[in-house]
This record gives structure tokens, C-alpha cells and sequence, in this order.
């Protein structure tokens, strides 16, 4: 069977959240009802099947990171892929390259990404190249990438963050790649706010008539705010 890495970006500082409940760490060690967030993310992937794990962090929060897996996790396939400075998810993402075997797939989900079902169900990915992206029904999308679909629901543009209404489908934190994602990124010039973002990554895909897109039925939560954490605790 064709191996697919579950790639977890984790080196968010995730500033919308400086100073809940005093927080002085970093986003993924923040207490998601007695564990961690960053091992509630192994242990949801671990529950969709995934056994091989990449977890790409920051330099000042590795070895807190580290330490807390290896604490909950004793084995597990886990290896640690550290971005030395904040460029963006797609900068975050290249890092692994040395990392993954010939041919294998990635499954790449932002640490902070949780979800009511397993997204890749029912998905066969035996043949699959390219990327493979996965949207929901939201209320804000102007929070997130958005998705632009034609009639058939194929996918026609993305847009991070737009001011003006595109449509409420979001593109969620989880996308899955073929190994080309690293020639990709190597194409990307760094945006405004000067970082690779994943959704000019996507749209370089969208380019090359290679993404498949999915509609979430069940419950997406990016935990990004309080908010979003506190409703996060109520669900799993
Ligand atoms: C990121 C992506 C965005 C995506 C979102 C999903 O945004 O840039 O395209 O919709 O994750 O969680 P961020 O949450 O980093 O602002």
C-alpha cells in the first residue's frame, strides 16, 4: 500500500491566543481537556488509521513539544521537522522533504485543525496525484481561504481571506499532496505579509487541472481563537 505521512504543522505561535488562561507556550501545548493540543491531533489522526507522523515545529518550542509526545506516545512512528523562522505553511511544509519516501502521499493538517469525521473516508487514493483539498459551509468565510466552485462543484479559484463574498465554502486545514508539492513550493513567491501561503500552493495546482475538492458534512474546528478552543473542549 502506498505509505501517506500524516504531516502536522505545529509551529504556529498562534498570536490570536497570546495570554488565554496566561499562556506564555505556544498554541499546540495548549489544554484540550486534559491533553495537550498537539496530542489531540495525534490521537485523531491515530484514530483515522495514520501510523507514520511528521510533526513540524518552531525552535523555541521543540523540545516542549517533543517531550509532551513522547510522554502520550511511546510507538508511534514520530519524527520532528523544525522551520527555523515563521514564513508561512507552505514554507513550513517544504521542510519535510527529506523526510518522505518516493512515491508516498502527505497528508498535511494544520495542528490546530479538528474534525467530526474522518475527512478520507471513502477516498481511494491508490492512483492519486496531485492535491486534494477539502471545504465546508461556514458563516465567515472571509476568516479563511475560500473556494470558488462551478456549477458541478469543481473547483475554479481560491482566495485567502477575501474582503468581498466569493462563496461560504472554506478550505480547511487538512490538504493532501503527491511528493510534487515540494517543486510546487519551490515556484512560490512570498505574499503581502511575506509568507508561503498554502493557498497560492493549492492554486498552482488549480493551474495544473490537478485538485480534487471534497464538502464536509460533519463539524470543522479551526482552534485558532478562544472561542474556537472552548468549543473545541465541548466536542471531543
Ligand atoms: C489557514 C489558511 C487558510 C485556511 C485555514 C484553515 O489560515 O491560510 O487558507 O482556510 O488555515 O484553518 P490561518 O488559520 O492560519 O489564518
Amino acid at each position: 500500500m502506498r505509505k501517506n505521512y500524516a504531516v502536522i504543522a505545529a509551529g504556529g505561535l498562534g498570536t490570536r491566543l497570546k495570554d488565554y488562561k496566561h499562556n506564555e507556550s505556544t498554541k499546540v501545548l495548549i489544554d484540550i481537556g486534559g491533553l495537550s493540543m498537539i496530542s489531540s491531533q495525534v490521537m485523531q489522526l491515530k484514530s483515522w488509521g495514520f501510523r507514520d507522523f511528521i510533526v513540524i515545529t518552531n525552535p523555541d518550542f521543540n523540545d516542549l513539544i517533543k517531550n509532551d509526545l513522547q510522554k502520550n506516545f511511546t510507538d508511534e512512528n514520530i519524527s520532528y521537522v523544525i522551520q527555523p523562522s515563521p514564513k508561512g505553511i507552505a514554507d513550513a511544509l517544504s521542510y519535510v522533504e527529506a523526510e518522505i519516501d518516493n512515491n508516498s502521499l502527505l497528508t498535511f493538517i494544520l495542528g490546530d485543525n479538528f474534525f467530526g469525521e474522518n475527512p478520507l473516508e471513502k477516498i481511494n487514493l491508490d492512483n492519486f496525484s496531485g492535491a486534494h483539498l477539502f471545504v465546508k459551509e461556514v458563516e465567515n468565510p472571509e476568516e479563511f481561504g475560500v473556494m470558488e466552485i462551478d456549477k458541478d462543484g469543481n473547483a475554479i479559484d481560491i482566495y485567502e481571506k477575501p474582503k468581498e463574498y466569493i462563496s461560504n465554502l472554506a478550505v480547511v486545514g487538512i490538504y493532501i499532496y503527491d511528493t510534487s508539492c515540494f517543486e510546487n513550493i519551490r515556484k512560490l513567491t512570498p505574499s503581502n505579509r511575506g509568507e508561503l501561503e498554502i493557498t497560492d500552493l493549492n492554486k498552482i495546482y488549480l493551474d495544473q487541472k490537478k485538485v480534487l475538492s471534497k464538502v464536509l458534512s460533519s463539524w470543522w474546528i479551526d482552534a485558532g481563537t478562544p472561542e474556537r478552543i472552548e468549543e473545541l473542549k465541548k466536542l471531543i
